[in-house]
């Protein structure tokens, strides 16, 4: 059962969108008191376990941390980071008592679940303005669906969008790349994507296209989508401010960027330099901002991923006469010989200056210098900061049905809010070529789609930091899994395209391995997406009643019928696993067998070699497997063998 309660005048998020009720009773759970600001108070029990946040640092049982819901374009996503750019405010007590708690909060809200005190989560944020949605259910897995269901069908991507990506940072001319398509399908890896980063536009101006480099951009799409890859250029949130760019110029014109107090557009500086932040707020704004998607549409484009929603801010004109004023008070205020000192010894930067430089990025402040204009009503930005990135995506998702009604388009989005999920996907942001960030990866899914995000996945190989040849296998056999699958890589790093390794046939098997995978993967999708269901699910949500199966966040039930254990540590060829009831484990063998064992439930020791991808197969289930192919729509459906238990039957989506 689900109950809306209201704190206050809450801000319409839109992310529920099912007409309920406000309950007038108590919510019988926890306290709450709304002096000064909001805050939920609740006794956690010993062996309570605490499910969600969406895109979110540390565990898939959330206990023992503190969590902020903010926003935020970090790309350190070490250990003690508490935000991170997507905000996903719902959270399950699963335990003693079973309970989903929705916050529907667009600003800052901080989860404080057993940080402070072992055996307390707090939720608070300094407004009492905001819906509170209490859900009641017989377990974590019900509630989710409950949950779901109240916020709307997820995003359905193209079923090209179901194959491998490649992406890096600083593909630049034509040429560059022609030759990464040419280096996939020369050495028949497949490939369905290419992604086309910040320098394909001419000087980072959003819907333009680089004069000197594509002088016919149609024709450049043609050809690649000739080849069955599909281009997918990058939308960043900022608008260049240029004279005689017609975007900025409407927009300026039509009043449709977000403005100072003063009434003035807001100026900050991104990859293009000076820009306007486009309202996406605003119901006209977003619809015209939307519109122009239309003209890399028309040019046969079919995919896209915006970028840069938190908003990123680089720097303000604001923080940099902060900048320049503390730099004047110092040398003002000192001697010389201070001063040359200063010049002459590495690092030694003043403090008050280092901290004016620190402030220059994403600053708090900047973020309260700004306004938007929703429904002729001004709202200071801080206050709405977490729904920027979902309301650029849905400028894009509300266009896309104007634009392309019968046509699926892929969208996925680097910042997100709960409500976001209908119009596109996420992916999680910079992470780096790290271990650690595969297991990252691994757990941030099934939180993912609990709050209603089914495409997502995260930069394979790593974006910052240079990847190794085994990082990149290892993770590949975990994306094999994620529905959005896409090597990118930073500006600056090591060469991270799988042809560019030793042993490339490796890299052709592991990938292959995906295609072979797509009918149940993508059935699976399907299944979640109309279904309100889960694709990625923990396996407490499974085996609800079996403690080794909900500590285990190492390993991921996917769909109906199979768990997957991808390997994440280096040098080692396997891993334990826990088998909460009798399974087939599987091995997809480089020579194109299929190696099949059957495991009693318990813990196994299997051995994984770095080109193998590894699943186990539930009891009683089956799962369809393809042929490899070198591109989505090469996949015979209608040629698929099936493996598992005899007997079993398996339920195909197609379409
Ligand atoms: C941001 C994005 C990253 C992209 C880069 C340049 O850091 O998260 O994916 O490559 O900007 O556009």
């Amino acid at each position: 059962m689900v109950k809306k309660y209201v704190f206050g005048t809450p801000f319409e998020t839109e992310a529920v969108i099912c007409d309920m009720e406000v309950c007038k009773d108590n919510p019988q759970i926890g306290s709450i008191s709304v002096q000064d600001g909001f805050r939920f108070e609740y006794k956690i029990n010993d062996m309570d376990v605490i499910y969600g946040l969406g895109e979110a640092n540390r565990g898939i049982n959330k206990r023992g941390y503190i969590y902020v819901s903010d926003c935020s374009d970090d790309p350190e996503h070490t250990e003690g980071k508490i935000s991170l750019y997507g905000a996903h405010n719902f959270i399950i007590i699963s335990g003693k008592e079973n309970v989903g708690l929705f916050f529907d909060y667009p600003s800052k809200l901080t989860f404080d679940i057993g940080y402070t005190r072992h055996d307390e989560l707090k939720v608070f944020c300094d407004r009492a303005d905001l819906y509170v949605y209490v859900i009641t259910g017989e377990s974590a897995y019900d509630i989710t669906k409950q949950f779901r269901r109240i916020i709307g069908r997820s995003y359905i991507p193209p079923k090209f969008a179901f194959g491998f990506g490649q992406s890096r940072w600083g593909y630049r001319t034509r040429k560059d790349f022609d030759d990464v398509v040419k280096g996939y399908r020369d050495n028949n890896i497949p490939l369905d994507m290419l992604y086309l980063d910040i320098d394909y536009m001419q000087d980072y101006k959003d819907f333009t296209t680089n004069e000197e480099n594509f002088p016919d951009f149609k024709e450049f799409v043609d050809s690649l989508k000739a080849q069955n890859v599909h281009p997918v250029p990058i939308i960043d949130a900022g608008v260049k401010i240029e004279d005689g760019y017609d975007i900025y110029e409407e927009g300026k014109e039509k009043g449709y960027f977000c403005k100072r107090e003063d009434g003035t557009d807001f100026v900050a500086a991104v990859w293009p330099g000076w820009t306007h932040f486009p309202d996406v707020l605003n119901k006209d704004a977003r619809e015209w901002f939307g519109s122009k998607y239309k003209r890399l549409i028309d040019q046969g484009v079919d995919a896209f991923w915006n970028d840069m929603n938190e908003p990123a801010i680089f720097y303000t004109e604001e923080g940099v006469a902060a900048l320049d004023k503390a730099i004047h008070n110092y040398v003002e205020g000192n001697d010389i010989c201070v001063i040359e000192d200063i010049i002459n010894t590495a690092n030694a930067v003043p403090a008050e200056i280092k901290q004016c430089m620190q402030n220059l990025q994403n600053n708090e402040e900047d973020y309260k210098r700004f306004y938007h204009n929703i429904d002729g009503k001004r709202v200071r930005h801080d206050l709405v900061h977490n729904l920027y990135g979902y309301n650029m995506t849905r400028a894009a998702g509300e266009a896309f049905e104007k634009i392309a009604p019968d046509k699926r388009i892929l969208m996925f989005s680097r910042s997100s809010y709960i409500g976001m999920h209908r119009y596109g996907g996420v992916w999680t942001g910079d992470n780096k070529s790290w271990w650690s960030h595969i297991l990252l990866n691994l757990k941030m899914m099934p939180s993912l789609n609990m709050c209603g995000f089914l495409y997502t996945g995260a930069d394979i190989g790593g974006f910052g930091d240079n990847t190794t040849r085994d990082l990149l296998l290892r993770w590949l056999a975990l994306g094999v899994f994620t529905p959005l699958m896409r090597n990118h890589t930073a500006l600056g790093t090591r060469n991270q395209e799988c042809y560019r390794f030793e042993d490339i046939e490796d890299f052709r098997h592991v990938i292959g391995v995906r295609y072979r995978l797509i009918p149940y993967l993508y059935s699976e999708y399907m299944k979640a997406a109309l279904n309100d269901d889960m694709y990625f699910k923990p396996l407490g949500f499974v085996y609800p009643d079996d403690k080794m199966a909900i500590e285990t966040e190492d390993q991921l039930m996917l769909g109906n019928e199979i768990m997957i254990a991808p390997v994440y540590v280096q040098n080692t060829s396997g891993r334990h696993v826990y088998l909460p009831e009798e399974m087939k484990f599987i091995k997809f063998m480089p020579d194109g067998t299929i190696y099949e064992q059957l495991l009693d439930k318990g813990h196994h020791y299997v051995e994984i070699a770095l080109n193998e991808v590894p699943l186990f197969i539930r009891k009683d289930k089956c799962i369809p497997v393809a042929e490899a192919a070198q591109s989505v729509p090469e996949i015979k459906w209608d040629e698929l063998k099936y493996i598992g238990y005899e007997e079993a039957e398996y339920e195909l989506y197609n379409d």
